[in-house]
């Protein structure tokens, strides 16, 4: 990639408001002394295309894409890493330079890393996971729970029909499940995940039963806001190691800011409350 003298890159999304990146990024520029400025993008579907060719001649050596664009930029990308194939989303768009765009899906990554970070030697291969959700998130969760060695991964959705699809996408490690197990599979499972929005400020809470949750079940959540949601708090209180969803947001950012700006960055304390303290 041939790189600007001030690098430029950025978060497509409609809306943007409320995105975290910006204030992500920002610190780590800041940081770490580097030239190049990351600016959130309201873009629409009908602006999408049209601004992803003009980008890279503004400066632009990359974005991220949140929703509602993460499907359709598939389309619109020259090269698509395999595990955004597979996912069939992107988050992180590269300017190649040359007018060619690569399409990558870090968020996996990002969910993989974030609990590492927290419970170093972690690994999906230690038994089932149960993920909670069949939304873009769970697609990306899934694809990194199999490839990172889990056994099989109970898919629990409120519309199965969405489930049964995550098998026929990543295969039969995949089992969908009808929520009614949930205490029994919460049980059997070494991981417990949940990506539905429940929980999350504002949203319905997630009233699952928990009774029979023991330790070394490990508990993540990815949602954020709250960071310790009644799920973790649950977890915490019936013994189980917890990692909140924060981390995973950080941990994708990774790979997109080495690329864009040439520079590995950390995610440690300072960035969390860099991010969380605005
Ligand atoms: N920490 C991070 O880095 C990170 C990354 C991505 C997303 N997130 C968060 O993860 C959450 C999901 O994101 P997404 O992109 O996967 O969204 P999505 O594609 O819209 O999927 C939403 C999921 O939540 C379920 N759901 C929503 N309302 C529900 C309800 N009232 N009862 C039961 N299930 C319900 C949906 O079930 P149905 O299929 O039945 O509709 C679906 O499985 C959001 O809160 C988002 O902010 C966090």
């Amino acid at each position: 990639m041939i790189r600007p003298s001030i690098p430029l890159a950025g978060v497509i999304g409609d809306p943007i408001s409320h995105s975290l990146s910006p204030r992500l990024h920002g610190h780590w520029l800041r940081r770490y002394g580097l030239k190049g400025h990351y600016v959130p993008l309201h873009i629409t579907h009908a602006n999408l295309a049209e601004a992803l060719r003009i980008l890279p001649d503004m400066g632009f050596v990359g974005v991220n894409i949140t929703i509602p664009h993460k499907e359709y930029v598939l389309d619109l990308a020259s090269t698509v890493t395999d595990r955004a194939a597979l996912i069939g989303a992107a988050n992180t768009l590269t300017f190649l330079g040359d007018g060619r765009i690569q399409a990558d899906n870090t968020d996996g990554q990002g969910f993989l890393a974030n609990i590492r970070q927290r419970l170093p030697g972690w690994t999906a291969s230690a038994g089932p996971a149960l993920v909670l959700g069949s939304g873009g998130a769970a697609k990306a969760i899934i694809s990194a729970l199999i490839s990172d060695g889990a056994p099989q991964v109970f898919v629990a959705n409120r519309t199965r029909a969405r489930a049964e699809g995550l098998k026929e996408q990543f295969g039969a490690r995949v089992e969908p499940q009808d929520w009614t197990r949930i205490p029994d599979l919460v049980e059997r499972s070494a991981l417990i995940v949940n990506t539905t929005s429940l929980g999350m400020t504002g949203q319905p809470p997630l009233a699952i039963d928990l009774s029979r949750l023991s330790p070394p079940t490990v508990v993540t959540d990815i949602v954020y806001a709250p960071l310790e949601t009644e799920l973790l708090q649950a977890a915490s209180a019936a013994g189980c190691e917890t990692v909140d969803g924060l981390g995973m947001l950080l941990h994708q950012a990774v790979p997109g800011f080495e690329r864009w700006f040439g520079y590995t960055p950390l995610v440690d304390d300072e960035l969390r409350q860099a991010v969380l303290g605005g």
